[in-house]
C-alpha cells in the first residue's frame, strides 16, 4: 500500500490549491475554534490542505502513509508538523486535536481498516471535536471495477482497495459522531461522494 501512495505522488501533479469541501469546512473551523487550535490533517497527501489550515492560524499536525508524499508536504509548509503514520494506528493522545480533516482518504481502505481509522478519529479528537470526512457511495460509476475481495471492497490497478457505503453502513460507522451536516455530491460523470462534518459524540 505504501509503495503503491509513493508511486502515486510520484506520478501525479502536485496540485497546490485546497480542496474546496475542504475549504468550506475550514471556514466552519474558524467560526467555532480559537485561533491556533491544534488540527489534524489526516492522510495529508503532498499537504495542500494542512498548508491552508496553517495559513487559517491553526497550529497544524499532519500524517500520511507514504513517506514521499511526507517529505514533498514538510518541504512546502515547514510551519506544520508532518509525520509517517497510518490512520489505523495514530500515534497521537487520546483527546488531542480541536478538529481533523480526512479527505479522499477513508474510501482507500477495507471496511475493517476504514473502521478502526474512524475509531482513532474517534479517539483523538477532543469532546465535541470536529471532523471532516467523505465516503464513496455504492453507485459511483468506478463501483465493480478491479476484484472484489470482501463485500463492496474492489483492488484497483494499483492494488489499492477501495471501500464503496450503503447508507446503512454508514449511519452503522458513524454511530459515535454527531452530523452537523452532509451532502451527498454528483462529481463530473462518475464519483458519488458522502460528505460529513462531525461532532465527537459518545460512544454508544
Ligand atoms: C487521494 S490521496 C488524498 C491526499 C490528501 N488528503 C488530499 O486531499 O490532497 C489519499 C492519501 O491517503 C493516504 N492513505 C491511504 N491510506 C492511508 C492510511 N491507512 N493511513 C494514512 N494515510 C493513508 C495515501 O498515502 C494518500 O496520500
Amino acid at each position: 500500500m505504501q509503495q503503491a501512495w509513493n508511486r502515486t505522488h510520484a506520478e501525479q501533479p502536485l496540485v497546490q490549491q485546497p480542496q474546496a469541501e475542504v475549504v468550506h469546512f475550514a471556514e466552519y473551523l474558524c467560526t467555532c475554534l480559537p485561533h491556533g487550535a491544534l488540527v489534524l490533517d489526516a492522510g495529508c497527501g503532498r499537504g495542500r490542505n494542512a498548508r491552508h489550515l496553517c495559513k487559517l492560524g491553526f497550529a497544524v499536525c499532519a500524517c500520511d502513509l507514504s513517506p514521499s508524499a511526507i517529505a514533498i508536504a514538510q518541504q512546502q509548509t515547514a510551519s506544520a508538523h508532518f509525520q509517517v503514520a497510518d490512520l489505523t494506528h495514530l500515534p497521537y493522545p487520546d483527546n488531542y486535536f480541536a478538529a481533523s480533516v480526512c479527505s479522499r482518504v477513508l474510501p482507500y481502505h477495507t471496511k475493517s481498516d476504514l473502521v478502526r481509522s474512524l475509531g482513532e478519529l474517534w479517539r483523538v479528537l477532543q469532546p465535541d471535536g470536529k471532523l471532516y470526512l467523505d465516503l464513496l457511495d455504492c453507485t459511483d460509476a468506478e463501483y465493480g471495477k478491479g476484484t472484489e475481495i470482501e463485500s463492496h471492497t474492489f483492488l484497483d490497478e494499483g492494488q489499492v482497495p477501495i471501500h464503496f457505503c450503503t447508507r446503512a453502513e454508514i449511519e452503522d460507522m458513524l454511530k459515535g459522531f454527531r452530523i452537523e451536516y452532509e451532502a451527498r455530491l454528483v462529481q463530473g460523470s462518475n464519483r458519488v461522494v458522502w460528505e460529513f462534518w462531525l461532532s465527537k459524540g459518545t460512544l454508544p
